[in-house]
């Protein structure tokens, strides 16, 4: 029989021999490749001392292929949960040492059962990737794995914020679990994601491309839209998942932490007055505006590197987290296009899902012209913002800095789209188009000279390109000075907070996909 010491001894062994993975010669190569293992990633996202592994000594059940003589403890991935910030989370990391963190059966049951457990507590689940996919000894069994964890990845959808890191490869059908969450890091030089690679298409389409220009970091969040942050190595990328955290709630029903700060909620800023240049031709960075208004500066931007012409990110607004979302007059004059359009409707809806008020700065000279624009779809596209804006039920709040023609008008938080409060600055121009436009339809055959042209483009800005129609109509519910704007956001945002209303009962809206 074996005494108590010796039964304490074989647990000692079975975790040592977990935690020594796929062994220190695969350890240390993980290491000269920048990367840190499975386990010291997780150990430095979480709280320390709150990590708490499941399945330590779960092994593959393959057969073929001689893997019945080959199993290691915990197989691919590292599962459990712990702490940020003193908050339940979930995570689940690859573990590349170990049969290149390929998903077996077992290890795609790991993952589920952390789903599973995430949506039933309504706690987030951050998954880190660093895996070479589908383990192709296991054929189907594998593929079944993926398919279940992209159907719970939909189920928590709207429900848990999901949260995935690229810290490895993560190819072919592996990347849709990804795509399926809220938020995407990829760590530079050591990340990418394709669904299939170089060689693939080489053969396929003779085109040659290198593997970080094809699914790298940069091209994911400057080029596809594909990714939402991008970090310098390991550490800074499980650093901003703990930062994107901070302005979450753990679930739908949950609102995000309030974040007590000592900056003035009623703090003038005179900077503003002079901040948006008088003539409505000259480019100005909304996010000098927006560093301005929030607390302390902080301002978290996703997609920074993507479709700039919108700016969209978290902040926080007398310790509330805020969505913002803004026209960037100083990339394309903050025109809307297609890029634009998506990017800001799928944060607007992550917002919505979640709790997160939207503070929308709009100056927008209107939807982007173009054949390129039309032929791709701007008009389904631009759609997806439209519908966004509209089935979004949480505190809406707008501020038309400058321009708000036309469609885009409409689109941007506007009163008619369901916004609670709409402000306005003085230099505000809200009309179906710009003064120059306008003129040279309404009159173009009277036009004879620069000098009548000029004049009935003066005519036409003091009559329509200004706040004031809007705000006789009730359109705009008050007329503000650039230097007041982070007190009346504030005022707007506590009079909101108790906002209820609801979208009529239905299965789920057609969003325009
Ligand atoms: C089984 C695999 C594997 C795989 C890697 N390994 N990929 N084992 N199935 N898919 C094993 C290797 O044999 C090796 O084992 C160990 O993992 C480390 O791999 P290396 O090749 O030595 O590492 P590295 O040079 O860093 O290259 C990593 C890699 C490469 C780029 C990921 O291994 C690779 O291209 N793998 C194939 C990727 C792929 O095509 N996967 C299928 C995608 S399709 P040893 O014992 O030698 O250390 C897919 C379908 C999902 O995933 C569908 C869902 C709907």
């Amino acid at each position: 029989m074996k005494t108590l010491d010796d039964l304490y001894r074989e647990l000692e062994l079975r975790n040592a021999q977990a935690e020594l993975a796929g062994g220190p010669d695969r350890i240390a190569k993980q290491h000269e490749g920048g990367k840190k293992t499975a386990r010291e990633r997780i150990i430095e996202l979480l709280d320390p001392n709150t990590f708490n592994e499941f399945d330590k000594f779960v092994t593959h059940r393959n057969t073929d292929f001689g893997m019945d003589k080959n199993r290691i403890p915990g197989d691919g991935v590292v599962t459990g949960y712990g702490k940020i910030d003193g908050r339940l989370v979930y995570v689940y990391a690859y573990d590349f040492t170990v049969f290149g963190g390929t998903l077996s059966r077992a290890n795609a049951d790991k993952i589920i059962k952390l789903q599973q457990l995430a949506i039933r507590m309504g706690a987030p689940i951050i998954g880190l990737n660093d895996s070479g996919g589908a383990r192709i000894q296991e054929g189907v069994q594998s593929l079944a794995g993926y398919a279940e964890i992209f159907y719970n990845n939909v189920r928590s959808s709207g429900v848990i914020p999901q949260i995935t890191c690229i810290m490895g490869p993560c190819a072919g059908g592996a990347v849709y679990s990804p795509a399926l969450t809220d938020f995407i890091i990829m760590v530079k030089d050591s990340s990418y994601m394709f669904v299939t690679g170089p060689d693939v298409i080489k053969a396929v389409t003779h085109e040659e491309v290198t593997k970080d220009e094809l699914g790298g970091a940069v091209t994911h969040n400057a080029k596809s839209g594909v990714a939402h942050f991008i970090a310098e190595n390991d550490e800074q990328a499980l650093m901003l998942i703990r930062e994107l955290m901070s302005f979450l709630p753990v679930n739908n029903m949950d609102e995000p932490p309030v974040v007590p700060t000592t900056d003035d909620p009623l703090r003038e800023e005179e900077s503003l007055q002079v901040l948006i240049p008088a003539d409505p031709n000259k480019p100005y960075d909304i996010k000098e505006l927006i560093l301005t208004v929030v607390d302390d500066r902080n301002f978290l931007e996703v997609q920074p590197l993507y479709a700039k012409n919108i700016v969209v990110g978290f902040a926080r607004m007398a310790g509330h987290t805020v969505g913002v979302v803004a026209n960037q007059p100083a990339h394309l004059a903050g025109v809307l296009d297609i890029d634009a359009s998506v990017k800001a409707a799928r944060f607007i809806r992550f917002c919505d899902s979640f709790n997160i008020p939207l503070v929308t700065f709009v100056d927008v000279p209107g939807f982007l012209p173009g054949v390129n624009q039309e032929s791709n779809g701007i008009i389904r596209h631009g759609a997806k913002l439209l519908y966004a804006y509209s089935e979004a039920t949480v505190p809406k709040i707008a501020v038309i800095t400058r321009k708000a023609y036309g469609g885009a008008y409409c689109v941007m938080s506007s009163k008619q789209v369901g916004a609670d409060v709409n402000f306005a600055y003085p230099m505000a121009e809200i009309a179906v188009m710009g003064p120059e436009g306008a003129v040279n339809i309404l009159y173009r055959s009277k036009i004879d000279s620069e000098e009548t042209r000029q004049h009935l483009i003066d005519e036409y800005r003091d009559t329509f390109a200004n706040p004031y129609r809007a705000a006789e109509l009730g359109y705009i519910d008050e007329v503000i000075y650039p230097r007041q704007t982070r007190a009346k956001l504030i005022q707007a945002l506590e009079m909101t907070r108790t906002k209820s209303q609801q979208n009529p009962p239905r299965k789920h809206g057609n969003i325009v996909l």
